[in-house]
């Protein structure tokens, strides 16, 4: 019993002595002892694949009237990377899908939710939750972010999109499990067609038409 237990603790202290040296070696190597702003001009070939992951940039110009976008049965989509056939499959079907990064999901013009690239917020599985203010010049940013948006009925954005069942990606519809919102259908086209970015401003159209 005795030389069994001396046998266990001399082991076990090899075990620590193997692990400590396991890491000063990987600390030593990890960590270039001088010459720190060298890394800035090494090769961009030498960076990691994870290093490409494109980031999105997103502000009020981001924001288009629902009108521009596209209709998939009662809500709106885009794809701010241009990747609009991938957003616009998940939205069709009806067995659910991880929207791609980019996407950019509507049903009232003051609410969005858009996709960022995957690994970006693993609470929201990559969604940040916008609330605008909308008028004839355009978007504003009234409040963004992740899991600590509230609209402007203090309803938290997350708290009720995180209950649709997980095959939906956070998109609730009427029947994938969220709270519903006392809004019916009909209200909702309503608001959608009065929305005000979407009236034509004769200087602003001329200016951006290229035809
Ligand atoms: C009380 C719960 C609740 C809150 C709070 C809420 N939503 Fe929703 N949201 C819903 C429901 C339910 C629908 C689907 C309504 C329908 O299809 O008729 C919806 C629809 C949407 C859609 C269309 C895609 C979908 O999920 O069906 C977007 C985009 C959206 N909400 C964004 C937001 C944003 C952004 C906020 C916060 C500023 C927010 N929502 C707050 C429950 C909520």
């Amino acid at each position: 019993m005795a030389l069994k237990q001396m046998i266990a603790a001399a082991l076990s202290q090899a075990a620590l002595a193997f692990v400590v040296l396991i890491s000063i070696q990987a600390c030593s190597k990890g960590t270039p002892d001088n010459k720190p702003a060298e890394a800035a001009s090494q090769p961009a070939a030498k960076a990691p694949p994870e290093a490409a992951v494109t980031q999105l940039a997103i502000d009020a110009s981001s924001f288009v009237c629902l009108e521009e976008m596209t209709k998939i049965r009662h809500f709106y989509v885009d794809n701010l990377l241009g990747d609009l056939d991938a957003t616009i499959a998940v939205a069709e079907s009806t067995e659910g899908g991880i929207y791609p990064p980019g996407s950019v999901v509507q049903l009232v013009p003051t609410e969005v939710m858009v996709k960022h690239p995957q690994g970006f917020n693993a609470a929201t599985r990559d969604w940040e939750f916008f609330e605008l203010d909308v008028s004839a010049e355009g978007s504003s940013i009234r409040n963004r972010g992740f899991v600590d948006v509230v609209n402007k009925f203090g309803g938290n954005c997350f708290g009720c999109h995180i209950k649709a069942e997980p095959q939906f990606d956070l998109i609730c519809e009427q029947d994938h499990g969220c709270d519903p919102i006392p809004v019916t259908r009909e209200m909702i086209a309503d608001i959608q067609a009065a929305d005000p970015r979407c009236i034509e401003e004769p200087e602003v159209t001329s200016a951006m038409n290229d035809e």
